[in-house]
């Protein structure tokens, strides 16, 4: 029996099946979880993705482990789980909300990761709301990488404002990145566009700066893996350069986000660890997406997965707690009763 679901993660009592982030759009494949091993080769390989999702999933996991084994291993695989991926800061969150119920026991991990699942549905609807009072019909906006309900328990960071827009009634016309070098816009973006059945374009990356000269992009949301006190923060790679333009263009920037993607911790971009991935990833298109090698097999290669944008390239934050200008986030006031 499923005891909780969303668009791309199906929670049963003792494992969970995952959509195959990389089999989209072709297949939809669910694939069965049940160990912190198949996670994290899961998690690796970008079948679970997206910020919020990689966290909520590790909590499920987590919990479903504590329940079969003894509680002197619960730390260890709590190490593990949270070295799989080192940007997206939820997966902290959520491990760290799961270890201060270590000594609660086993079902308190259950209902704690199932609190956790909920708590994020609901802060994607209260941010996607907030985000779709930025629109307005007949706008075009440039959105990158994959922030909809696959990525998260709910309706998604920036593809939610999207959503809750369409909702709405209000017309939009959205230019998807393809978002190189794995294509999660190419891939999933499109493909909830298509779902959600709002009228889109696909680019690729380097479009972008021509498409905001041409006078066709009215404003630019993203999501976000870490958003540190300062403001700065990190997402998929190429976020940086869509800000750099938008703001050489004058088109507004809004990165939309929930509250546990705030780090406040990290004081600027400058601390946020940026994950290196294998160069096969900019070579070629990687086992899942075709394994075809286009650049020589042995080419040197720098890929980053994330880049960081810095506060002052940003128009808004539209966090669920509210929508945060650059004053307000020197203010701290995105950092104002947080956990
Ligand atoms: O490497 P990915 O696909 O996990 O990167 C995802 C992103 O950068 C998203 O924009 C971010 O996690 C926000 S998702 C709601």
């Amino acid at each position: 029996m499923v005891n909780l679901q969303s668009r791309s993660l199906r929670v049963y009592a003792d494992a969970l099946e995952y959509l195959d982030q990389t089999r989209l759009p072709q297949a939809e494949e669910w694939v069965r979880c049940d160990s912190p091993e198949a996670w994290q080769h899961a998690v690796k390989r970008l079948a679970i993705r997206g910020a919020p999702l990689i966290g909520l999933s590790a909590a499920f996991v987590l919990a479903q482990y504590a329940a079969r084994h003894p509680q002197s291993e619960w730390q260890l695989v709590s190490d593990r789980l949270r070295a799989t991926r080192p940007t997206a800061v939820n997966l902290m969150y959520c491990l760290d909300a799961m270890e201060a119920c270590f000594a609660q026991g086993a079902d308190a991990l259950a209902e704690r990761a199932k609190a956790l699942f909920e708590e994020d549905r609901a802060l994607c609807q209260r941010m996607a709301e907030r985000g779709a009072d930025l629109l307005a019909s007949g706008d075009r906006v440039l959105t990158h990488c994959n922030t909809g309900a696959l990525a998260t328990a709910g309706v998604g960071t920036a593809i939610g404002a999207l959503a809750i827009a369409k909702q709405r009634g209000i017309d939009l016309h959205v230019y998807v990145d393809e978002t190189r070098p794995l294509l999660q816009g190419g891939r999933l973006t499109a493909w909830e566009m298509a779902d959600l059945d709002i009228p889109y374009q696909l680019i690729t990356d380097s479009m972008a700066a021509s498409l905001m000269a041409a006078g066709k992009v009215d404003k630019v949301m993203v999501g976000a893996d870490r958003i540190c006190a300062n403001g700065d923060f990190a997402n998929k790679v190429g976020t940086y350069m869509l800000s750099v333009a938008a703001h050489y263009h004058q088109v507004p920037f809004y990165v939309v986000a929930p509250y546990t993607t705030v780090d406040p911790a990290c004081a600027t971009g400058a601390a946020i660890p940026i994950e290196q991935r294998d160069g096969a990833e900019v070579r070629g298109a990687t086992g899942a997406f075709g394994g075809v090698v286009w650049a020589p097999s042995d080419a040197p290669v720098w890929n980053p997965a994330f880049d960081v944008t810095p506060a002052s390239l940003v128009t808004a934050w539209v966090l669920d707690t509210g929508v945060f200008d650059s004053a307000a986030i020197a203010r701290g006031e995105h950092l104002r009763g947080w956990r």
